[in-house]
């Protein structure tokens, strides 16, 4: 049985095979619309969400099959003391296939130890979230053409955010890819991120000014600084608009060059920017739902029926 637990769970020809099945449900939604007949998806959220949590939901409803869950710790028995693990038996008893949310770094990586069925991280602490990432490279598939070849800058919350660590794994397996790390001081790169792609021979940079680089970027990928992840108050506060991107800033960017975000936004993106023609953060919301169908149907070992 196969999770999904990090981007580099999926070998490169299983994450082009998962990318031409998500642009063909895209193209052809109706063709999927009863796949999942009779199947379920648990949806085990300890975290907040409104995109990951929903477009899951979205996803499994639009295969034709039917879904469970909870919303938050507070709403289920893990409030009492239930672990991990005991919930995953438990929801192993009533669903064919589970997202999990959790804060804990790895959660999901022990639910997945004890499960009868398919674990999907919907997001782990600051450690992965495997679905936005492939969202993201379905994103700047569908508006370069390509995923090799490419500067990407990644803006924010670099220490925190774990779409930055999932999408850093997942793009240097292409080549030529550079990446530009913009962050203040406090929140950059997580060492153990910088030594591997040391290590590895990768190329990149870490700049504190987004206009010293935004005119050599071929995807802009920006990020909220996580609040729910600091120990003090006024550290957020005095770090939250290190950095916004407005329509001055994005003058100076390629017009090429667009800008992904995976959401929610608070400040870093001024809502001037929204209609922007680079603007394409609003599309990758749309896009994680052919994504997470896709996921749903390789997990379940239901994609196999489709010639693609
Ligand atoms: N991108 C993302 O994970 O959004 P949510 O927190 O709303 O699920």
């Amino acid at each position: 049985m196969k999770h999904l637990l990090s981007p580099l769970d999926f070998s490169l020809e299983e994450v082009s095979h998962m990318l031409k099945l998500a642009q063909d449900i895209m193209k052809n939604q109706e063709k999927y619309s009863h796949v999942c007949d009779g199947k379920k998806l648990a949806t085990l959220f300890y975290e907040p969400s409104t995109r990951t949590r929903l477009s899951f939901e979205a996803a499994m409803l639009n295969l034709g099959g039917k879904t469970l869950g909870f919303q938050s710790a507070d709403s289920s028995s893990a409030s009492k003391g239930e672990s991990v693990a005991d919930t995953i038996r438990v929801v192993s008893c009533y669903a064919d296939i589970c997202a999990m949310r959790h804060p804990k770094e790895g959660a999901p990586m022990v639910a997945s130890q004890y499960s009868r069925i398919p674990v999907i991280n919907a997001g782990d602490g600051g450690h992965n979230h495997p679905t936005q990432t492939f969202t993201d490279l379905f994103t700047i598939l569908e508006l370069k053409g390509r995923l090799d070849n490419m500067t990407i800058g990644l803006c924010g919350d670099l220490k925190f955010g774990r779409t930055v660590h999932s999408l850093v794994n997942a793009m240097k397996r292409y080549p030529n890819v550079k990446f530009i790390f913009v962050s203040p001081d406090e929140l950059k790169i997580p060492q153990y991120l910088r030594e591997e792609l040391t290590n590895e021979g990768y190329e990149f940079e870490e700049v504190r000014q987004l206009e010293d680089v935004i005119g050599n970027l071929d995807i802009l990928y920006m990020t909220r600084v996580q609040k729910e992840r600091f120990f003090n108050e006024d550290e957020y506060i005095r770090l939250k608009n290190s950095f916004i991107l407005d329509e001055r800033k994005l003058s100076l960017a390629k017009p090429d060059c667009y800008v992904l975000h995976p959401l929610p936004r608070v400040n870093e993106i001024s809502v001037e920017v929204d209609n922007d023609p680079r603007a394409a953060y609003f599309k990758q919301v749309q896009n994680g739902v052919y994504v997470r169908m896709a996921l749903i149907l390789i997990l379940l070992g239901l994609d196999k029926q489709f010639d693609i």
